[in-house]
């Protein structure tokens, strides 16, 4: 298939690129490169053997979204170009609407002129909040009630899906989508061609790396207080190539009226403290914890029911051992200290 990757030289997208590519897919990949890295392109570009175009691009620009489409009519998009930082929505939820949702409205104009059928859109847990205690692990079917802007950004961009694609059908074209919404991703590309590389950096497996490997003096832990075990934040680590091959996975399932979504998840939660851990073994350094108030926007403790996507369309994470996930990430960060720069 020909596959539109909205942000494609970010974090995600650049790993979604990769996978498509050593799947055989044609890509092609936009980004405003606001926080995504042409680097990343270029490091793609030996592997794709002429299947891998870059537009440099914001999906808010109408008129260039439109000839996108027009002129290169994917048989897919995968839409993964959004701002994505829980705390920054707080502070900023105008710049969250206008990126996440107006973007989103741009690009689903674009689809409708070019009748793209197939569309995979990140979503994600955000857009559960805090769920009851007795739905977690988070099932899908969980109420959708957010905690932060960025949250109810993506809610929104499945609700404008939704009725996008009812209006599809309506007017008989060809169109299915699926929501994909993921935990907290992380780890990187083994093969070492991709990686992480945040400005600002404010995740918590690259920050603690970070400190691990003295490039910031501290780690800090937003919040002891919470009604958890060790009183941590507690989040379902899933690793980026995984989360690639079930974007693949789910495209390849799109027939005209689906209208899924599923969570994406290794279905199991670790706290704050408990990554800090996993740090010190895996780097075998030490290095300095201190201890914040609650950082706005965070709901105590979220991990996945991933038996969705296992039952329906047979994914299911492969990299579930912690250590894994933050040896690929250490392994990327140990040999980058600058990313993709360096
Ligand atoms: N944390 C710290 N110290 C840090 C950074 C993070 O204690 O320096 C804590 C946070 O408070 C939170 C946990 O570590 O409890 C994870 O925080 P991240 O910033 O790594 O991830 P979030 O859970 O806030 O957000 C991520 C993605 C979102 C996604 C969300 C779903 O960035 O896009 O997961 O939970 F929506």
């Amino acid at each position: 298939m020909r596959v539109l990757v909205t942000g494609g030289a970010g974090y995600i997208g650049a790993h979604a690129c990769k996978a498509l590519l050593k799947a055989g897919h044609e890509v092609v990949s936009l980004d405003n490169c606001f926080r995504g890295h042409t680097a990343a392109m270029d490091r793609l570009m030996p592997l794709a053997a002429g299947r891998l175009s870059f537009i440099k691009a914001d999906i808010c620009d109408e008129p260039t979204m439109q000839r996108v489409l027009r002129e290169r009519t994917p048989d897919a998009v995968m839409h993964f170009a959004a701002l994505a930082y829980v705390g920054e929505s707080v502070d900023q939820p105008l710049l969250y609407y206008r990126n996440n949702v107006q973007g989103m409205m741009t690009l689903l104009e674009a689809c409708r002129v070019a009748k793209t059928p197939r569309f995979v859109f990140s979503s994600s847990c955000a857009t559960y909040g805090q769920p009851p205690s007795d739905m977690i692990p988070v099932p899908e079917h969980c109420p959708q009630v957010p905690m932060s802007p960025y949250g109810y950004t993506k809610l929104v961009g499945e609700r404008l899906l939704a009725d996008f694609a009812e209006a599809q059908a309506r007017s008989g074209v060809t169109f299915g989508f699926t929501c994909l919404r993921y935990f907290n991703v992380c780890g990187s590309d083994r093969e070492g061609v991709v990686g992480e590389d945040h400005t600002p950096e404010t995740h918590l497996i690259p920050v603690v790396i970070q400190a691990a490997l003295g490039r910031r003096a501290s780690v800090a832990i937003f919040g002891t207080d919470y009604p958890t075990p060790d009183g941590t934040c507690i989040r379902d680590y899933v690793h980026v190539e995984d989360l690639a091959d079930a974007h693949i996975t789910a495209m390849n399932a799109i027939k005209h009226k689906t209208a899924s979504a599923y969570n994406l998840g290794i279905g199991k939660g670790y706290s704050v403290r408990q990554i800090i851990e996993v740090v010190r073994k895996v780097s075998g350094r030490d290095f300095k914890v201190i201890e914040e108030p609650r950082r706005a926007g965070d709901p105590p403790a979220v991990f996945a029911d991933p038996s969705k996507i296992n039952r329906e369309l047979g994914w299911r994470a492969k990299v579930t051992d912690l250590s894994e996930i933050i040896a690929s990430a250490y392994r990327w960060m140990e040999k980058h200290p600058r990313g993709y720069a360096s």
